[in-house]
């Protein structure tokens, strides 16, 4: 199956040989290597993963738009097949994934998203913000005070998890627990464990699932103010309602999506601004850059770094020619790191449609969009 996926005699298949996200320099720095990349290959494919990699921001963003060639089925899936053992143990554990938002490809994923909006309301996320401002206000006077402080354990690592943990209806001594799980699932989603490590991994991943499980099944019995209880009652018309492992699988996906990118994006913002000190110093005179620094930031320094797809027919990207039933990496963070210029004003992103402010400190025309668009995507990033 490998052989045959790979392409003959293709100038890609040197770029593919000396890909190997799992070691340094990539692990430690993938931006020379995007940019090389985007440059002489953009398009090829990598014999150790059997993945077609994909670099520039039109081809992935065409990948996002069109679900019919481009299926998300593998999206969730261990990046690397798992031991026979381990996927035994994860059977016996309890894991059931089912498609529902990330991945699946519509009618499905349209079903589902339109199920899960109805249940994340606009007054949901307005009543979130005086409890977010309050927890982040606490946080910094708590934690960073002292005159010495990591900020990446003592800020972001909790923060985003008590946000969206608030949304779900879950206890806030339950963080480290859930953010343990959330960690079995990322090395076995997208690391290359060995075999012993898969076993311990899976397990962890099972827990994590079964606490999606048990969350949703006492909402089941015991409806509460929050979107696991609104996603049971969700209805919209003839379409079928939500079942229980459909929301467990929701639960799930937000129980990782709705914090571990936002601790990276915290990160991430704060080392920049911390290491290029105009940009702080610039936000401490006008905090209304602080939009726009956010966004900027998401641009170059990406919080999900390589995302994915499938193709459900041969197909031609960005010059190569990739078969029917071939795994894409989408590496964002090499599509989004581009000068702006490179881009179409108001280009379309997998996450929504971003003006680029045309003056270096920020418009407020980016800020206006940043707020349409926090208020208006009900924390589902997306496609549709
Ligand atoms: C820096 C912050 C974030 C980034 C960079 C990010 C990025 C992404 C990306 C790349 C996808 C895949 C889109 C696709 O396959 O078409 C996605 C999907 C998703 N994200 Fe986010 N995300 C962020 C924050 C969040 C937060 C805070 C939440 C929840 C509160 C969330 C919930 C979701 C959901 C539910 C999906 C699946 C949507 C669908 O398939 O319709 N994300 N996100």
């Amino acid at each position: 199956m490998r052989k045959q996926m790979k392409a003959d005699g293709d100038s890609s298949v040197h770029e593919g040989e000396r890909f190997d996200p799992f070691h340094d320099p990539y692990l430690a720095d993938p931006y020379p290597f995007f940019a090389e990349a985007r440059a002489v290959t953009p398009v090829f494919y990598s014999p150790d993963l059997d993945y077609w990699v994909v670099t520039r921001y039109h081809d992935i963003r065409q990948i996002f738009q069109t679900p019919k060639l481009f299926s998300a089925a593998n999206t969730l899936a261990p990046l690397q097949p798992i031991c026979p053992a381990a996927g035994h143990l994860l059977a016996e554990g309890g894991f059931r994934p089912v498609p529902t938002l990330t991945n699946s490809d519509p009618p499905g994923h349209t079903r589902v998203r339109r199920l899960a909006t109805i249940a994340f309301t606009p007054r949901r996320v307005a009543a979130m913000e005086p409890f977010v401002r309050e927890l982040t206000a606490r946080s910094v006077e708590n934690r960073l005070s002292s005159g010495r402080a990591d900020l990446v354990r003592d800020l972001a690592w909790d923060l985003p998890a008590l946000v969206i943990f608030r949304v779900l209806g879950i206890p806030d001594e339950d963080v480290a627990r859930v953010k343990a799980g959330a960690e079995s699932r990322l090395l076995l989603m997208w690391g290359r464990p060995n075999e012993d490590q898969q076993i311990r991994l899976v397990q962890g991943m099972a827990a994590f699932w079964r606490y999606a499980e048990t969350l949703v099944a006492s909402r089941a019995e015991h409806r509460r103010d929050d979107f696991t209880s609104d996603l049971l009652l969700a209805r919209d018309g003839d379409l079928p309602a939500l079942n229980h492992q459909e929301v467990t699988q929701i639960v799930y996906e937000l129980l990782f999506a709705g914090h571990e990118t936002t601790t990276g994006l915290i990160g991430n913002v704060l080392r920049r601004l911390l290491t290029e000190r105009h940009g702080w110093e610039e936000i401490c005179r006008d905090p209304s850059l602080i939009p726009n620094a956010i966004e900027e930031v998401l641009r170059f320094d990406s919080s999900i770094i390589a995302w994915r797809r499938k193709t459900t027919e041969a197909v031609e990207i960005g010059g190569a020619r990739v078969p029917a039933g071939a795994n894409l990496l989408l590496l964002l963070g090499s599509a989004t790191a581009i000068p702006r210029s490179s881009r179409t004003p108001n280009a379309s992103t997998s996450i929504g449609t971003m003006p680029r402010s045309t003056s270096p400190s920020g418009s407020e025309r980016t800020i206006a969009w940043v707020r349409r668009w926090l208020a208006s995507r009900r924390a589902l990033c997306s496609r549709s």
